[in-house]
C-alpha cells in the first residue's frame, strides 16, 4: 500500500535562503506522524509547502497518489489536506460558529456541515457553549480548539497541526494533546508539528527530528522518546 502522504527530497527557499534542504518522509493512513525540532528548523515551512502556500524549489509531494506540484491551495484542501496553522489565525470578530462555517467553505452539503459542527462541539464542548460569541474573546487554548475544529470542518483525510500547544498553560496543553489522542483513536490521520517533543512523541507512531532544514533522525515515537540524543537536545536532560 502506498502512503497517504509521500514527501520526497523536498526543498524550499525564501529567496536565496534554503529553509528546507531535501527532506523525505511519509504518512500512512491512520497514523500520527510528528516533526519535532527547535525554532527555525523548517517545520512550518514544510507544512506551508504541503498546503500549497509556498512553492517548492525541488522534490515531490504526493497526496493520496496524486502529485501536488502546481495544485493551488484551495484545491489541496478539496483533496483532503487541512492545515491548522501556527498562531491559529482564527477570525476574531466572527463568532465561533462562523469561524467553523468558514472551515467548510468548499462544501455545499448543509446537513453534513451542520452535523460536523455538532461533532466539533462534542469534541470541544466549550466551543458549543460559546458558539455565538466573537472568537477573539476566547482564551488562547480555546482559540487553538477553534483552529483545530475549523480544520476538521473540511473533513480532511490528513490533518496538519502546527504547534497546537504553543503558548498554552500546562493544563490546556494536556487537554489539546488529549484531543489529538482522541482524534487518532477515531482514525484521523495527523501530521503534528511540535516543539513539545515529549508530548508529541508520546502520541506519535513515527517521528522525525528536524535541524536547520534537514531530517537528522527518524524512528517510532517510542524509540525517539527514549533516544539519548533526543532526550538531551529536546527533553532537557543532560
Ligand atoms: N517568510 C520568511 N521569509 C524569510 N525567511 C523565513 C520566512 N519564514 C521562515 N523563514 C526562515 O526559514 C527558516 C525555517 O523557519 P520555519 O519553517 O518557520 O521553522 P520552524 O517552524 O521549524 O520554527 C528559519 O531560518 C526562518 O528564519
Ligand atoms: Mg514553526
Amino acid at each position: 500500500m502506498t502512503a497517504l502522504l509521500e514527501v520526497e527530497d523536498l526543498r524550499v527557499a525564501y529567496g536565496k535562503i534554503e529553509a528546507v534542504k531535501g527532506i523525505s518522509f511519509s504518512v500512512e493512513a491512520g497514523q500520527v506522524v510528528t516533526l519535532i525540532g527547535t525554532n527555525g528548523a523548517g517545520k512550518t515551512t514544510t507544512l506551508r509547502t504541503l498546503s500549497g502556500l509556498l512553492t517548492p524549489l525541488g522534490g515531490a509531494i504526493r497526496f493520496n497518489g496524486k502529485p501536488l506540484s502546481g495544485v493551488p491551495a484551495h484545491k489541496i484542501v478539496a483533496l483532503g489536506l487541512a492545515h491548522s496553522p501556527e498562531g491559529r489565525h482564527i477570525f476574531p470578530r466572527l463568532t465561533i460558529a462562523e469561524n467553523l462555517q468558514l472551515g467548510a467553505f468548499l462544501r455545499k452539503d448543509a446537513d453534513g456541515i451542520a452535523a460536523d459542527i455538532r461533532k466539533v462541539y462534542d469534541l470541544f464542548p466549550i466551543l458549543g457553549e460559546r458558539r455565538t460569541q466573537a472568537a477573539g474573546t476566547l482564551s488562547g487554548g480555546e482559540q487553538q480548539m477553534l483552529a483545530m475544529g475549523r480544520a476538521l470542518m473540511s473533513r480532511p483525510k490528513l490533518l496538519m497541526l502546527d504547534e497546537p500547544s504553543m503558548g498554552l498553560s500546562p493544563i490546556m496543553m494536556q487537554k489539546i494533546m488529549q484531543t489529538i489522542a482522541e482524534l487518532k483513536a477515531q482514525g484521523t490521520t495527523i501530521l503534528l508539528v511540535e516543539q513539545n517533543a515529549q508530548a508529541a512523541l508520546s502520541l506519535a507512531d513515527h517521528g522525525h527530528v528536524m535541524e536547520i532544514g534537514k531530517i537528522v533522525l527518524s524512528g517510532s515515537g517510542e524509540t525517539l522518546l527514549h533516544d539519548e540524543s533526543v532526550r538531551k537536545a529536546y527533553l532537557g536532560e543532560d
